[in-house]
């Protein structure tokens, strides 16, 4: 048995949990440190394997840094490769935004084509359209997988995002900033972790500025930080942590939260009926106080609920009285989970919503001859019992953890390492609120 948790579920979890930084600011914060002169120290940091695997990448192309506790310090000038390796760069998608500093210092690179979790094709074709209209010259080699860069005379543009993109606009910002004049980035994407990237970026100097979702982005000649930034707390992990608190009937009191960023995930458990309390500024108390009230959701780009809150509703939606609907609009097949919830009770299967136009409805690349199982339909309540799982991705990963902390009785999770890439620390917070849980490696 490698790589695997065994939970013993049934009981009502308790207690406190403190969030941990970030995953999709840090990620990106630590990439754009490579474009700083100086140093650049960055705390709460989270320790997991998305973050190692970076730092790993990170160290393989020169750059050189100490990660102790929650504190990075890192320093991009000792760069000195331009080409990705695939062992690093496939299987890290965040590893595409390099081109950036690879081409800043090199003004030519080497990268794979990205990889991440399997939730989907995950293409990247706005995001090279959105490179070249700023200058970048890049051509795909399929033989090698990868994609060669090198920086044109002008290197500055505006582009129009035709659907938006979250990493998309977090690396076009990172070129514009290098640029040799204004980059300006339409129908860019509204995440707030984008807005933690440019709070960084122009405490180092740089200027770019929101417009609601135009981006503009003047270039400087080099930016240098001027004091240690600190990342947020994860709100994908308190999402994760509040739907534990009301599926195992539990009370969790969930520290540095941030409502802000979480208001339709709010708003939606308030709707089903479950408790929530805001005690002190960024503290939040997630409750049970009675059945669970069937939903109907659909995912959407920020500010509308996130994909990446979908898999852990789903288990939720089993201790739901009724039927409930969740209609995943950003990503092609985020359903990883529901061959694994149905292994341990759940009743849970594929429908089509009429869709007047897809192409329209749907944020990834609609193809009509394909098949897509984009909604599911869940009977609730379901009495869900252990069982042996697998983890394909990330997020689906926190999902099955929570079914068996729901169910009576004994569930083997294989993957552990997968539910790490984005979770710090996960068997000592399940161990806080009293989970009964044990990681083999
Ligand atoms: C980021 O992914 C996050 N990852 C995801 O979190 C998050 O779910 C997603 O944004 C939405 O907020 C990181 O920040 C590292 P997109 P990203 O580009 O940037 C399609 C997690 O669990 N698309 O906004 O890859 C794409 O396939 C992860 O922490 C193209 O077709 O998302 C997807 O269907 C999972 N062509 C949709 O658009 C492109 O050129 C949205 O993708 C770019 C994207």
């Amino acid at each position: 048995m490698e790589d695997a948790y065994v939970i013993y579920g049934g009981k009502p979890l308790k207690g406190n949990i403190k969030l941990s930084g970030a995953k999709n600011i840090a990620l990106k914060v630590i990439i754009a440190s490579l474009l700083f002169e100086n140093e650049v120290v960055l705390h709460n940091i989270p320790r997991i394997n998305d973050v190692f695997a970076l730092l790993d990448l990170i160290k393989h192309l020169g750059g050189t840094f100490e990660f102790n506790n929650n504190t990075l310090r890192l320093q991009g000038k000792t760069l000195e490769k331009n080409r990705v390796d695939l062992l690093h760069g496939s299987h890290l998608r965040a590893s595409f935004m390099l081109f950036a500093p690879l081409l800043h210092r090199f003004k030519e690179c080497y990268v794979p084509n990205p990889g991440g979790c399997r939730i989907g094709a995950r293409p990247i074709d706005r995001i090279v359209d959105g490179m070249k209209q700023m200058g970048v010259r890049i051509a795909y080699d399929s033989e090698t997988g990868y994609y060669h860069a090198t920086l044109s005379e002008k290197t500055h543009g505006t582009y129009r995002f035709q659907k938006p993109s979250h990493t998309g606009t977090e690396l076009l910002i990172l070129l514009g900033i290098m640029g040799n004049g204004r980059s300006v980035i339409h129908n860019a994407a509204l995440e707030p972790e984008i807005d933690e990237l440019i709070r960084f970026l122009n405490a180092g100097g740089a200027k770019v500025r929101r417009d609601n979702n135009t981006i503009i982005i003047d270039p400087v000649d080099s930016l240098s930080q001027k004091e240690p930034f600190t990342i947020i707390s994860d709100r994908n992990e308190a999402v994760t942590y509040a739907t534990l608190a009301i599926a195992t009937k539990g009370d969790i009191v969930i520290h540095d939260a941030r409502p802000n960023l979480l208001k339709k995930f709010l708003a939606e458990l308030a709707k089903v009926g479950g408790g929530i309390e805001k005690l002190e500024e960024n503290q939040l108390r997630f409750f049970y106080k009675g059945d669970i009230k069937s939903s109907r959701i659909e995912t959407a780009p920020h500010p509308g609920f996130m994909t990446d809150w979908q898999p852990n509703w789903a288990v939720l939606m089993t201790q739901a009285n009724g039927e409930s609907i969740i209609g995943e609009r950003v990503f092609e097949n985020r359903f990883s989970y529901v061959d694994e919830l149905k292994k341990v009770g759940a009743e849970i299967d594929y429908v089509k919503l009429p869709v007047s136009d897809p192409r329209e409805y749907f944020f990834f690349n609609f193809d009509p001859k394909k098949k897509y199982n984009q909604t599911i339909r869940i009977k609730g309540q379901q009495e869900l019992h252990g069982g042996a799982l697998t983890i394909a991705d990330l997020r689906a990963g926190a999902t099955l953890a929570i079914a068996a902390l729901i169910a009576e009785g004994e569930s083997v999770i294989s993957g552990a390492s997968i539910l790490e890439r984005g979770y710090e620390r996960f068997v000592e917070k399940i161990r806080m609120i009293g989970g009964s849980i044990k990681k083999y490696d």
